[in-house]
């Protein structure tokens, strides 16, 4: 596990993006696995203007996305369909057949989850995973107590959650309810980037680097796996210290 600081937070996005750019030159054909949020929309801008600079390209891009509100159908300008749509699908180049966001309407969840993994090992598998945190330690929408081992799936979000992310309800809280992969998906990718910035992300990120590996904290998981960088900022990464530590 890798840990990288960076002064500001734009500067930590921007060097996350340059990492996906890298990532995306070398292997035109990668598999991404892509997040919402406040935090990775510096990083979806900064793509978009290498993409409009002719550095990269995303056509032969596929794209699975963690995870989407239950209830919500994808026009909606809140869901993170229409998000990714806005923020960086329909500014680049790729093919939106080959974009995939976990739907919020289905009427059989459990079988969606598992179709939802059928796609994603039917591409050969995600080659680079983008991660938020929540203030939680949740990753994707997997909220404490969350199984490690668990898959695509329907989940209950935390009050907490809620109410972080109720800004972009204009105030009111979101669905309760959301499809997320799980970690056990999330484990499953090649090379996972975790990009958290600000001062509310400083205690996840202290649980999440050095506490106990533990479903409390489900960022802990990603201890276990072999390849995971943390991109934080100045706020998000005081009392951490920069480096390599081996997978536990
Ligand atoms: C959200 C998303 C996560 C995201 C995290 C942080 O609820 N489900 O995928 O990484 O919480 O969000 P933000 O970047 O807005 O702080």
């Amino acid at each position: 596990m890798q840990v990288k600081h960076f002064p500001t937070t734009v500067a930590a996005a921007y060097a996350v993006a340059d990492r996906i750019a890298e990532r995306l030159k070398a292997t035109p054909k990668i598999v991404l696995g892509l997040a919402t949020g406040v935090t990775m929309e510096p990083v979806y801008e900064r793509l978009v203007a290498l993409h409009r600079a002719g550095e990269i390209s995303f056509a032969n891009v596929t794209s699975f996305n963690l995870d989407e509100y239950v209830g919500l159908p994808p026009v909606d300008p809140r869901s993170y369909r229409s998000t990714m749509d806005s923020q960086l699908f329909d500014l680049v180049d790729i093919d939106k057949s080959r974009t995939f966001v976990p739907d919020g309407l289905v009427a059989d969840p459990k079988a969606f989850g598992s179709r939802y993994e059928a796609m994603i090992r039917e591409a050969g598998g995600i080659d680079l995973q983008l991660l938020g945190i929540g203030r939680n330690g949740h990753i994707g929408f997997n909220e404490p107590g969350a199984d490690f081992a668990a898959r695509t799936r329907v989940v209950d979000l935390e009050k907490s959650t809620l109410e972080a992310n109720s800004a972009f309800f204009g105030g009111a809280l979101p669905p309760t309810q959301a499809m997320t992969m799980g970690i056990g998906t999330i484990l499953d990718s090649r090379e996972i980037i975790v990009l958290a910035t600000g001062a509310t992300k400083r205690d996840a990120v202290r649980a999440s680097l050095l506490g106990d590996i533990t479903p409390d904290c489900p960022a802990t998981a990603l201890r276990r796996h072999p390849n995971v960088s943390w991109w934080l900022d100045a706020e998000s990464g005081a009392g951490v210290a920069s480096g390599s530590l081996a997978a536990e």
